[in-house]
This record gives structure tokens, C-alpha cells and sequence, in this order.
């Protein structure tokens, strides 16, 4: 049996504590420099089933897709007065919350919106269409996709 001393009680009591507070503070590290969060690349849909040109709403991944003549961005249908999931349509977005009105690439048409809505990172990887969920942009990310005949227009 190992009998311990006091000083040697209170010393790997110590050496605990630090290496806890050490691993606490890279987890926390690690965190915000988003490996856990849920802020990352999401796939969004099949870029061969988009019928065309157009804006195609994505409510539960809070986004739309905007197609046009080959390029994709990824618009935010969180409306910028206070978050509401704003309606899509090709003419624009309306909040039903408090009727804030944009324009179809998310200009403010009428408020109480004070700000355009935001843009996302978006990519088309293996014809799979994804888009970053944290980053926003104030201008549209346009991302060329090459059309194959009967794809998109
Ligand atoms: S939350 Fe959209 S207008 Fe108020």
C-alpha cells in the first residue's frame, strides 16, 4: 500500500486541476474555431433536379436557392428586422411577420427591414449544391454551374 504524504496529496490534487483547466480551455478553443458547431457546410439538394432558372425556398435550412442562367447563390430567409422566415417567390421575399417587402436579390423594397437580406457561402461539388451555414455576406456569391442539356436553363 502507498501512503501519501499531504505535499504529495495536494500536488497531484494541483496537477489535476491544471491539466483540466488546460484541456477546458483548447476544447473552448477549439469550439469557437467552429469544428463542433453546426456552422459549417451543409448539402442542400441535387443540382440536376433544379428545374431552371428561378427561387427555390429552403425554410427549414433557413435559405434559397437563387438560379440564374448558370450561376447559383444562396440567400438568408432570416428577415433582417427580427428573424422572421420571410416567403420567396421569383419576384422577391415578404415577411409575414411585420410586412417587410424585398426585392428578388433581397434589396429592401419597404420596411421595417433596415438591412438587405444576407448571402451565403454556397459551392456545387460532385453536382451536389452546398452552402455554409455561418458565414453571410452582404453581396450574393455567385458560383458558376456548367448546365448540362435539360438541366438548367
Ligand atoms: S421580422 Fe420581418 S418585418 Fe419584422
Amino acid at each position: 500500500m502507498v501512503k501519501l504524504t499531504r505535499r504529495k496529496y495536494l500536488g497531484k490534487g494541483l496537477t489535476g486541476l491544471l491539466l483540466f483547466s488546460v484541456g477546458g480551455l483548447l476544447l473552448d478553443v477549439w469550439m469557437s474555431a467552429g469544428r463542433f458547431s453546426s456552422t459549417h457546410w451543409k448539402a442542400l439538394v441535387d443540382a440536376r433536379n433544379l428545374p431552371g432558372d428561378g427561387t427555390y425556398p429552403f425554410p427549414n435550412n433557413k435559405v434559397a436557392l437563387v438560379v440564374s442562367r448558370g450561376r447559383l447563390a444562396e440567400i438568408s430567409l432570416e428577415c433582417t428586422h427580427l428573424g422572421c422566415i420571410v416567403n420567396a417567390s421569383d419576384e422577391g421575399f415578404f415577411c409575414p411577420c411585420h410586412g417587410s417587402e424585398f426585392g428578388p436579390r433581397g434589396e429592401v423594397y419597404s420596411g421595417p427591414a433596415p438591412r438587405s437580406l444576407p448571402w451565403h457561402l454556397v459551392k456545387v461539388k460532385n453536382d451536389q449544391v452546398w452552402f455554409h451555414s455561418g458565414k453571410k455576406s452582404t453581396t450574393a456569391e455567385w458560383v458558376s454551374y456548367l448546365a448540362k442539356e435539360g438541366r438548367m436553363s
